[in-house]
């Protein structure tokens, strides 16, 4: 599903260059619910926005469902962004003055009128992320926790292949984050979305199939459930 090679990024600040993803290999599976860990500055934005699609890399290919993002032109990837990939972010970026249901279905007008079945499927998210009743609200109005369900079922309206999520509990209490990470795990388990989610949560990364723990822009160390380490790595980590 994600292929991520020799990835490569530089950033140029002033006359000295930077190199803040120094080679990274990764594959992520279909269906897949996976959480980057590490230490801030580490590379984690940086991996993710540029599978996302929102940046280029100075190196590597990254693939998504056979196709090289860091091949298409600025062009190519707006419209592949905007058709497979959902992004999630922590400071939710929504349209504040626009209503609910008006925020989740922006990314659907660039790609002409709202037929019924596109309706239908936003009202089906508005009662999947418990938003039923204040669908006419405008975003502004709305608390953080509220922001962020808007944000999970916007990023979700076009059935993206790929759920990306930066820090998606970052800004929330204990109670939000868990609600938005429960429903994060009911779109993972029961539409089988793949979920790349970066984090600096232990209990939220609990929720994933795999935590790769991120550093010094590389991958250190892959932690997953299947393998039955897992709940020795989270005992470990908060030790
Ligand atoms: N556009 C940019 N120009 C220059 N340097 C950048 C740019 N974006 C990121 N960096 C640098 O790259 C490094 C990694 O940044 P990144 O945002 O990926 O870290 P992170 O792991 O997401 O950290 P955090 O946990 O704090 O969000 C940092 O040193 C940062 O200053
Ligand atoms: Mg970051």
């Amino acid at each position: 599903m994600i292929k991520v090679s020799n990835l490569t990024k530089e950033f140029l600040q002033g006359q000295e260059r930077t190199r803040v993803l120094k080679g990274v290999d990764l594959n992520i599976k279909k269906g897949e619910f996976v959480a980057i860990m590490g230490p801030s500055g580490s590379g984690k934005s940086t991996l993710l926005q540029l599978m996302g699609g929102l940046d280029v890399p100075t190196a590597g290919d990254i693939q998504i469902d056979g196709k090289y993002l860091n091949k298409m032109s600025e062009k190519e990837r707006t419209i592949f962004r905007r058709q497979k990939l959902g992004f999630v972010f922590q400071n939710y970026q929504l349209l504040p003055t626009l209503t609910v249901e008006e925020n989740i279905a922006f990314p659907l007008h660039a790609d002409g009128k709202l037929t019924k079945e596109k309706s239908r499927v936003i009202q089906e998210l508005i009662q999947a992320v418990g938003l039923e009743g204040i669908h006419r609200k405008r975003a502004n109005l709305l608390s953080g926790g509220q922001q962020q369900r808007v944000a999970i079922a916007r990023a979700l309206v076009n059935s993206p292949t790929v759920l990306l999520a930066d820090e998606p509990t970052g800004n929330l209490d204990r109670a939000n984050a868990e609600e938005i990470l429960r429903l994060l795990t009911v779109f993972h388990r029961e539409n089988r979305q793949t979920i790349v989610m970066v984090t600096h949560d232990i209990f939220a990364a609990g929720f994933a199939d795999r935590i790769i723990l991120f550093r010094d822009g590389g991958i250190d160390q892959v932690v997953s459930r299947e393998e039955g380490d897992y709940a020795k790595y989270l005992a470990n980590f908060m030790a």
